[in-house]
C-alpha cells in the first residue's frame, strides 16, 4: 500500500485560517480531547471505492491527530472507534474491522510508544471481540503502562450506555446501598475514573449527534462539529477545534 495512497485532501483544511500550536499554546490548552472519527464510509463512496478503504485512510488522520495533540501538551485523548451499536454492520465490515483495529495496533503500537503515548481501551471485552484482538490490545496496554506524556484511550466496543450499566453491576456487586449511591460512587465504576472529563469532544462528517459516546462524562464537554470527513482529517483541524475552544465561555450552570 502507497502511504500517499491515503493523502489527505489539500483543499479540506479548516476554512477560517489555520492556527499554529504556538498560536495556541498560550491559551488554555485542553486536558482530555475526544473524537467521534466519523465518515471512512462517505469518504471511501465519493471516491468509488469500498468502505473498508475508508477505514484504512483513517488510520493516517488517526496518528497525524495523536501527534497534533503531542505538540499541543493535551494528556489525554479518546477516540471512538467501535461502537456497541457497530456490530449492526454488514458482517464483512465487521470482521474487517477487527483485523484493522488489530494490524493497526501492531503497526503503530511502537511509534506510540516511542512518543511517550500510553494506550488504553475502553468498551466491553465480550465474546464478539476475537481472542487475536484482545492479545494485541493487552500487548499494547502492558508495553505502553508505563508512559505518561499522553493518554490514547480508544474506545473500542464501547457504548456510553454500556458504560453505565455496567458501573451500576459493580455498584450492586459491590454492596452498595441506596442511600450510598450518588456520582461519586458511579463515577469511580466507570472504565477509567482517573481520566477527567473530556473539556472538548469533535465529531467529524457534519454528523451532529453524540451516538452513544461517553455519555456520564461529555455533561459539560465543549462540542465542535466539523464537516470534514474522518479520513481528510489532520491536526489542523485539531488546531482549529482548539481555537473554538479557546473563545468558548464555560459555565456549568453559573454565571460569569
Ligand atoms: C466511522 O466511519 C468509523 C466507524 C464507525 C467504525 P463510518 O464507517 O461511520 O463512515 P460513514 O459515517 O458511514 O461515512
Ligand atoms: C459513531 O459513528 C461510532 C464511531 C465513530 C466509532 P457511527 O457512524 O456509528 O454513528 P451513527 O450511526 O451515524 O450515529
Ligand atoms: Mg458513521
Amino acid at each position: 500500500m502507497q502511504p500517499d495512497r491515503y493523502a489527505a485532501d489539500d483543499d479540506e483544511s479548516p476554512a477560517s485560517g489555520v492556527p499554529s500550536s504556538s498560536d495556541l499554546t498560550g491559551g488554555l490548552i485542553p486536558a482530555h480531547v475526544a473524537c467521534v472519527m466519523d465518515g471512512n464510509g462517505r469518504w471511501a463512496a465519493r471516491r468509488g471505492l469500498p468502505r473498508t478503504e475508508g477505514h484504512a485512510a483513517g488510520e493516517a488522520a488517526l496518528l497525524d491527530a495523536v501527534e497534533g495533540a503531542l505538540e499541543l501538551g493535551i494528556p489525554w485523548i479518546t477516540m471512538y472507534a467501535f461502537s456497541t451499536e457497530n456490530w449492526r454492520r454488514p458482517a464483512d465490515e465487521v470482521r474487517y474491522l477487527m483485523g484493522f483495529n488489530e494490524s493497526l495496533l501492531a503497526r503503530r503500537r511502537d511509534e506510540l510508544h516511542e512518543k511517550g503515548v500510553r494506550i488504553r481501551f475502553a468498551g466491553r471485552r465480550d465474546w464478539r471481540v476475537p481472542k487475536r484482538v484482545l492479545k494485541r490490545m493487552d500487548e499494547s496496554i502492558e508495553m505502553t503502562a508505563g508512559n505518561r506524556r499522553c493518554t490514547l484511550t480508544m474506545a473500542f466496543n464501547y457504548g456510553g450506555r454500556a458504560e453505565i450499566v455496567d458501573a451500576v453491576r459493580r455498584l450492586i456487586a459491590d454492596g452498595v446501598a441506596p442511600e450510598k449511591v450518588d456520582e461519586k460512587a458511579i463515577r469511580s465504576r466507570l472504565y477509567y475514573p482517573d481520566q477527567p472529563d473530556p473539556d472538548l469532544v469533535i465529531r467529524t462528517s457534519g454528523e451532529h449527534r453524540i451516538s452513544n459516546f461517553l455519555l456520564w462524562q461529555l455533561a459539560y464537554s465543549e462540542l465542535v462539529f466539523d464537516e470534514v470527513l474522518w479520513p481528510d482529517f489532520r491536526r489542523s483541524h485539531l488546531f482549529a477545534a482548539v481555537r473554538d475552544f479557546q473563545q468558548r465561555q464555560r459555565r456549568y450552570g453559573g454565571v460569569t
